[in-house]
């Protein structure tokens, strides 16, 4: 057989193709070497192999909403103690990501759109703004934004304090699985408008969805790639489903663990392959899989990762799904760990950088 017949990938991956490529079984180890040598090329060509980090706030689990399957939903009164982190304690986290190298800060919570919430969040990215300039970051941290659905205003007052990124997954592009995991009031179309808005304000956007949910099928997931193809999306963050004890889609159960993960990795390659120049995350989510899942999804592609900046006394407070790693950890020991993590990869740290993907950096 031809070699570089064998080796070739497509200049543009069609349905089909990604459909394959998520099909692939942990047990055809030749086709995941392929997918995986392939997915890695592709990464070093288009976005290099540093692997960026987004220092991550939880700063609040306060949410209006009620989606299905998350744990800090408005519905679960089981959510141990409903908290905001005082502004300080936002800016400090930020300030102390700043000075560990982490170019780029996630400001994550709940979606609350009353104005008191708003303004909060306001004043904290303005005042990271400022205060986080120094001779290593001339312009400040990266701020990445991930605070749900709001309107155009406030969009651009956000951007307008200094945000730069914002993320909003779509959950599922599918808007029948979308409407069965969420509430009738929650309405796709809104997200989608979310997430025209945003691009509109002059974020870079990131999107993503949940790997694995009821009812999901490959070909769902095929579509989702291709959704974040057409919406020319910025970065990527995706994660397997998981479910927590707490929430309705609990009884829906979940997929098995193995095969959860290796869908979940196929999906990062998938996207490097078929976007080539975004970031794509590996998520926390991975790691409550696996104790190297972080690390994996690195190998398939992904070029961003999250240290978890939340105050220790809080963390435990941001239960989104069971088995949440670094809950018990502190930021000393995440940056470590995380260190240790990455390194084992044979990458690096892109360190005092805001690793804006290249895909974004061609539309200025
Ligand atoms: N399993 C995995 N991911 C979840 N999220 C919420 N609940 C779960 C869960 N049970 C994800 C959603 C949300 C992000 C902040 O966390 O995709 O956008
Ligand atoms: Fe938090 Fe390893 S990254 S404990």
């Amino acid at each position: 057989m031809d070699i570089v017949t064998e080796n070739r990938r497509p200049a543009v991956y069609g349905r089909q193709d990604i459909i394959d490529m998520l099909s692939i079984r942990k047990e055809d180890k030749a086709a995941v070497e392929k997918l995986k040598s392939d997915a890695l090329r592709m990464m070093e060509e288009r976005v290099g192999t540093l692997v960026y980090y987004r220092g991550i706030v939880e700063f609040s689990n306060i949410c209006m909403l009620d989606c299905r399957y998350c744990g800090i939903r408005r519905g679960n009164s089981n959510v141990e103690k409903r908290y905001t982190l005082a502004a300080d304690d936002v800016v400090g986290a930020a300030l102390w990501c700043a000075e560990q190298g982490y170019g780029s800060v996630v400001l994550q919570s709940g979606q609350r759109q009353d104005e008191s919430f708003i303004g909060y969040v306001e004043n904290i990215v303005r005042r990271i703004k400022t205060e986080s300039v120094s001779d290593k970051l001339p312009e400040g941290l990266g701020i990445t934004l991930s605070v749900g659905e709001q309107s155009l205003e406030t969009y651009a007052r956000f951007r307008e304090a200094g945000a730069h990124r914002y993320l909003l997954r779509i959950e599922s592009s599918n808007p029948a699985l979308y409407a069965k995991i969420h509430p009738q009031e929650q309405r796709f179309d809104e997200r989608l408008e979310c997430l025209g808005r945003l691009r509109d304000t002059g974020y870079q956007v990131g999107t993503g969805v949940m790997i694995g949910l009821p009812g999901q099928s490959i070909e769902m997931l095929a579509d989702d790639i291709l959704f974040f193809r057409d919406m020319d999306i910025d970065m990527i963050g995706m994660g397997p489903y998981i479910t927590h004890p707490d929430v309705p889609m609990a009884a829906e159960g979940m997929m098995d663990r193995d095969d959860l993960l290796q869908l979940s990795l196929n999906m990062i390659a998938a996207a490097r392959l078929a976007l080539k120049d975004v970031n794509i995350a590996a998520t926390t989510a991975l790691q409550a899989l696996v104790s190297d899942g972080r690390e994996r999804g690195l190998s398939y592609g992904a070029n961003v990762t999250m240290p978890n900046l939340t105050p220790k006394d809080t963390r435990s407070g941001y239960q989104l799904y069971s088995g949440k790693p670094c809950v018990d950890e502190s930021r000393e020991e995440c940056r470590g760990c995380l260190l240790g993590r990455v390194r084992s990869t044979g990458r690096d740290v892109g360190f005092d950088m805001w690793g804006d993907s290249p895909h974004a950096l061609a539309k200025v």
